[in-house]
């Protein structure tokens, strides 16, 4: 049953016109400028899929986030408002994403299979390597450095799952994470031009060998 409302968003009156069954209900939250619109579940793709294809919708999911690192993009979601949270995160193009630390609890379902993350602790001397393959899961603790980076020529997605987030924050390093500002240089990320050299050098080299295996056609085609 629709609820009663005054809200009034074109958004809002496309979808109720478009699909007059699937739409549930509508919240506001003012002050997080937010508008949800509640669509019945057996419906959900068939909207999605409208939003995203139709040009008067063109719902372009993901979001630039430049600061993160060369060609990322990002999508925060909130699974039926529940207290786990998510995002997809996408590594430009023969990119790779700054390195950052935040709290324990994060599982990364990989997507992107030609490229790998980094993982170390402060102070350590050795990187710890985890390579990419469709599905695997791989998890940063508290205050882990990692970083992510996409050998490949398209782009290279991860899955982030995790208890809490930017609608629910449960610990003191969720509210911190919340607030910060990656547009400003900070202690929880390490800019490109202050990362080891090593690390520049070891893409380069992980990079070319990509080239080499796409020339070769050992690259997978999707
Ligand atoms: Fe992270």
């Amino acid at each position: 049953m629709m609820e009663r409302t005054t809200i009034m968003h074109p958004l809002l009156d496309t979808l109720k016109t478009r699909f007059p069954q699937a739409v549930l209900g509508v919240h506001e939250d003012a002050e997080r400028h937010e508008l949800s619109i509640r669509v019945a579940a057996d419906r959900v793709v068939e909207v999605a899929t409208f939003l995203h294809d139709d040009p008067g919708m063109a719902f372009d999911h993901m979001t630039d986030s430049p600061h993160r690192g060369k060609g990322s993009k990002n999508i925060q979601f909130i699974l039926g408002e529940t207290t786990m949270a998510s995002h997809i995160s996408e590594v430009g193009v023969g990119s790779y994403k700054m390195a950052h630390i935040h709290g324990d609890g994060t599982h990364i379902i990989q997507l992107g299979d030609e490229g790998y993350s980094l993982y170390w602790r402060a102070g350590d001397t050795e990187y710890r390597r985890v390579d990419w393959k469709f599905g695997m899961l791989h998890s940063p603790g508290n205050d882990e450095w990692h970083q992510h980076f996409n050998v490949s020529d398209r782009p290279g997605r991860y899955l982030p799952i995790s208890y809490g987030g930017y609608r629910f924050p449960f610990t003191n390093a969720q509210r911190r994470n919340i607030k910060h500002d990656y547009r400003v240089k900070s202690e929880i990320q390490i800019e490109y031009a202050d990362e080891d050299p090593r690390i520049r050098q070891l893409f380069d080299e992980e990079r070319e060998k990509y080239r080499a295996r796409k020339s070769a056609g050992s690259v997978a085609a999707r």
